[in-house]
């Protein structure tokens, strides 16, 4: 899928204040840090669209970027971020479930998980929590340019049994890297492949 335009609409605490009307949303979650905002660009190529960090906890609002005039394209702040604070922690799961709790827009939700980490409780029980919700989701390991191959398929098998622990069926894997850009076209060709 070609992406012709892509322009930030406006970032906000409240569900009830997202863009409104029908078009498609596809938003990204995960850990602090794992590379949310850093995907949007490489997804968008265009560098700078949604804010980046070396530290995480850089994204604290839900970001809407409007992309081929037709869909969005959502930045969402990372969870688990233990330096917030309770009270900057609280906020922050409540944003995150208001979005995905209530809005009918959401076609999918990704979650993104390091490809260099080992299966974490909170990224699993999160899952489990979509689960519950019946939120559809898709799961990308992101920042592959930082191990090798066999790593990462050892990673990924890892992965793959703990999910089949609680989940009947995996839900769709992809894998990229924002500093190669591998994995844009597969994640774009997905998202056609279930817009509505
Ligand atoms: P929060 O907004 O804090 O929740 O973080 P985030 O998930 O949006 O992460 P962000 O995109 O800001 O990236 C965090 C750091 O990881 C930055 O220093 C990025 O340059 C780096 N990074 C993100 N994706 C990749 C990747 O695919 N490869 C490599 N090598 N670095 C990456
Ligand atoms: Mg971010």
């Amino acid at each position: 899928m070609e992406i012709k335009s892509a322009e930030f609409v406006i970032s906000n605490t409240d569900v009830r204040k997202c863009p409104e009307g029908t078009r498609p949303e596809y938003a990204f979650i995960g850990r602090s840090n794992v590379g949310k905002s850093s995907l949007i660009n490489m997804l968008t190529a265009r560098k700078g669209l949604a804010m980046t960090s070396q530290k995480p906890g850089k994204t604290l609002l839900i970001n809407h970027f409007l992309i081929n005039k037709e869909w969005f394209l959502v930045d969402l702040p990372g969870y688990g971020f233990a330096q917030r604070g309770k009270e900057g922690r609280e906020n922050i799961r409540r944003i995150i479930e208001s979005y995905v709790l209530q809005r009918p827009q959401l076609t999918c939700l990704f979650v993104l998980l390091d490809c260099r980490h080992e299966p974490q409780k909170i990224d699993l029980e999160f899952m489990e929590w979509l689960g519950e919700n019946e939120v559809p989701f898709a799961i990308i390991f992101t920042k592959i340019d930082k191990i090798s191959r066999g790593r990462l398929t050892e990673n990924l098998n890892k992965y793959k049994e703990r999910l089949l622990e609680t989940w009947e069926e995996l839900p769709p894997i992809l894998l990229s890297s924002s500093e190669t850009k591998d994995g844009r076209e597969e994640i774009l060709d997905y998202i056609q492949s279930i817009n509505r």
